[in-house]
């Protein structure tokens, strides 16, 4: 049984760059996550994936905006169901993390889908105070409760869950130290999924439009390589990887001509179509 934690700042956040990042969601109420979540109650903090119907942009004025914001969210959650499309024949009885879970919409889309258990594991307490005030209006506090944890040393047991996944969680950490943690608590033959940006080894390094997303969110974007570098030393072995990044671009492109654009999406754009950043999934077996 699922039950949610209290823990001290002390215990969870190790250094000062943690405690920046948990102060950065902790103070966090922007538009463009909570208009989208009010959509239909699932609180997403990642980017949308799929082509956007252009008739949002035309229609009467008065309602385009609504109409704009309701296309974002649409396009958040597929982006959220193609991850858990990866995470494997997960059955009502099973145990899995939703790790960063930011307010939560993944975590109640896993549950809605296959009836299992989901802990999501944030350093925001905010985050946790909201994702659990949703379980327990969602009647499902016993299935999916979230706690204010740190991913690189989450407490669940070892061997203990059938999957576990970062959605847009993996750049705030070492990925050596996170998938050593990861490949701990999921059972032999667990799955593991990401998705994520990540750099192009192949352009060489840092971009400058990559340089301004790690400052506007205070992370630390890893080269692609890095992922199955840290993967195949952890026993974590790649099933499936899917280049996210054209289906991402008409997002960005919806988003900027939104009332909720954040002055974050032209070097998003830029950084994809020059190719020094992709959209990545990846799914891995613990082996
Ligand atoms: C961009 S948000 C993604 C949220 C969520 N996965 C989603 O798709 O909506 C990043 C999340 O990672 C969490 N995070 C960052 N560093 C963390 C750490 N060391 N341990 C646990 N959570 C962390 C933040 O608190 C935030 O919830």
């Amino acid at each position: 049984m699922t039950s949610s934690t209290v823990s001290s700042p002390e215990n969870v956040l190790h250094t000062d760059y943690q405690r920046s990042v948990a102060a950065y969601w902790n103070a966090e109420r922007d538009p463009v996550n909570l208009r989208l979540g009010e959509v239909d109650g699932y609180f997403h903090h990642h980017y949308g994936i799929g082509d956007y119907d252009p008739s949002v942009l035309e229609g009467p004025a008065d309602t385009r905006d609504e109409r704009i914001i309701r296309e974002l969210h649409r396009l958040e959650s597929a982006q959220a169901d193609i991850l858990l499309d990866h995470l494997g024949d997960v059955r009502p009885h099973d145990r899995v993390m939703d790790t960063g879970s930011g307010r939560g919409g993944t975590s109640f889309m896993a549950h809605d889908r296959f009836g299992c258990a989901v802990d999501g594991v944030t350093i925001s307490e905010q985050q946790v105070a909201f994702g659990n005030a949703q379980a327990a209006e969602r009647g499902v506090a016993g299935k999916v409760a979230f706690h204010f944890r740190n991913m690189l040393g989450t407490g669940f047991d070892t061997g203990s869950l059938r999957a576990s996944w970062n959605n847009e969680s993996t750049m705030y950490v070492d990925l050596f130290e996170l998938f050593a943690e990861q490949a701990r608590v999921l059972r032999f033959g667990g799955r593991y999924v990401t998705i994520t940006g990540c750099s192009n080894d192949v352009t060489g390094g840092r971009s400058k439009a990559v340089s301004r997303i790690d400052e506007h969110y205070t992370c630390n974007i890893h080269p692609r390589s890095e992922y199955f570098r840290a993967m195949a030393a952890n026993g974590l072995a790649p099933i499936a990887v899917v280049d996210l990044t054209p289906a991402a671009i008409p997002y960005w492109e919806l988003r900027a001509r939104s009332s909720v654009a954040t002055g974050i999406e032209e070097p998003f754009l830029t950084a994809y179509r020059e190719g020094s950043f992709h959209y990545l999934l990846i799914a891995a077996d613990r082996i």
